[in-house]
């Protein structure tokens, strides 16, 4: 292990079998915490080539027991992490409500970015590791499972993961492209939509870097005959208004209902109409009606609660808005003015501090924590109108993040523009796909 890390950090290249072994060590636990941090801060540090990024997805890929033969679901989706993205919780039961099998691995909350797993936690009951035989039965029975790695899947990627969490190592592209591929290569869909999230709350800061880490998924993807389309989805603020894990089940669950916020009905329904038309090999534009159908006649509501019962989730719960921490606190306007930005890194700083992520190793999540926000980009506010509510553990966690919060919110004098929440579709070959929908 010494010897990669050395040649890593000289910006040297590993070999296919090198990087074989230094995947295997991974999983055998052959290599300690602090030399596997030692390679990753490297790899952060010097990059990789693309053929070591290749070898490493595969290696990372099957290490389990998943492979594209048996593939466990038709369509997979995976975001590359942002705030408020809560997007998986309603995409995947609406693609599975058309009786489009969906089985995917998602992650924990990574840096200040919220994790599908951890959202799924603060319902009760919520089991997020199964069985390869679990995940097929489910999605035979109900179309649709949302699961973490295990010694089946990936497992690899769980333990890189978790390290590259807390040691300052995640907005890196090799390291990003190689941790989701892997694990979308172990599920085997045939199909796989990316959001690939660009701005201050996203690991990509540019459109230019969004594009790279798309184009470099998409061409893993292809190159293992996956079809692959990737949206490039704007993360400067938040998406929707709720920042949590249990506030964002609420607000995924109001929005299959027809109630949630407008930029994450938008987003869901671009995810899902991609999904749909790559699955179902059909028009962008007849998938995006079928899509909508579902949310109209309430056929996805369904399915998202039979899917958290199914995974032992209570359902009920969830209709009845699943309950947040104790100490509540309202952000107010100090002034009049239209909102210009609310910044996505200090809310997501925010809230991983109130506790719904880790800032260490087997840090312990607390599921009621969050921010409601009242207010998005464009909005007009009165002084002493309200700009959000801060739910903590503790009185004075709620005033350090209210503090923040005001921060965050920045108000104008005149009107701003408001940027769509999908900036590009990018298809075979990284090409751009046009028209977009909405
Ligand atoms: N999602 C992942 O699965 N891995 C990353 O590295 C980033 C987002």
């Amino acid at each position: 292990m010494l010897a990669y890390i050395e040649r890593t950090r000289d910006g040297l290249r590993l070999t296919r079998e090198e990087i074989q072994d230094l995947v295997a060590g991974v999983v055998d636990g052959r290599w300690p915490d602090y030399q596997l941090a030692a390679w990753l801060m490297a790899a952060y540090l010097r990059g990789l080539g693309e053929q070591e990024v290749v070898d490493l997805t595969e290696a990372m890929a099957w290490t389990g027991s998943g492979n594209q033969e048996n593939a466990l679901g038709e369509v997979d989706k995976h975001s590359t992490g942002g705030v408020g993205d809560k997007t998986t919780l309603a995409v995947a039961p609406l693609v599975a409500s058309l009786g489009i099998r969906v089985a995917k691995m998602s992650g924990r909350g990574l840096g200040h970015t919220g994790g599908t797993l951890d959202k799924l936690e603060s319902i009760p009951g919520f089991r997020v590791t199964l069985t390869r035989e679990e995940v097929r039965a489910q999605v035979e029975r109900v179309g649709v499972a949302v699961v973490a790695q295990s010694a089946e899947l990936a497992p690899a990627d769980g333990r890189l993961y978790a390290l590259r969490d807390v040691t300052g190592t995640v907005d890196s592209i090799p390291l990003i492209a190689s941790s989701v591929m892997s694990k979308k290569l172990a599920a085997g869909a045939p199909c796989l939509v990316l959001d690939v999230k660009v701005g201050r709350g996203a690991f990509m800061a540019t459109l230019e870097r969004a594009r790279e880490l798309a184009s470099l998924m998409i061409r893993i993807g292809e190159a293992h005959g996956r079809r692959v389309h990737a949206l490039i989805t704007s993360m400067d603020q938040p998406l929707g208004y709720a920042v949590g894990n249990a506030v964002e089940v609420n607000e995924a669950a109001a929005c299959l209902r027809g109630q949630g916020p407008q930029d994450l009905r938008q987003e869901v329904v671009e995810l899902a109409t991609h999904m749909v038309a790559l699955a179902r090999k059909w028009e962008l534009a007849y998938a995006h009606e079928q899509v909508e159908q579902a949310l109209a006649t309430g056929k996805a509501y369904e399915t998202f609660l039979q899917w958290i019962q199914a995974q032992g989730g209570d359902a009920q719960a969830v209709e009845n808005g699943l309950p947040l921490a104790p100490a509540r606190l309202k952000v107010r306007a100090e002034r009049e003015g239209w909102v210009a930005s609310v910044d996505a890194l200090t809310v997501g700083q925010v809230v991983l501090r109130l506790g719904a992520g880790r800032e260490r190793l087997g840090d312990p999540v607390h599921h009621g924590v969050g921010v409601q926000l009242s207010v998005k980009v464009g909005d007009y506010v009165s002084s002493g109108g309200e700009l959000a509510t801060v739910y903590a553990q503790q009185e004075d966690q709620a005033q350090g993040a209210a503090r923040l919060l005001r921060q965050a919110i920045v108000l104008a004098d005149a009107p701003v523009t408001v940027a769509p929440p999908v900036l590009e579709a990018l298809g075979s070959g990284g090409g751009r796909i046009e028209p977009l929908l909405g």
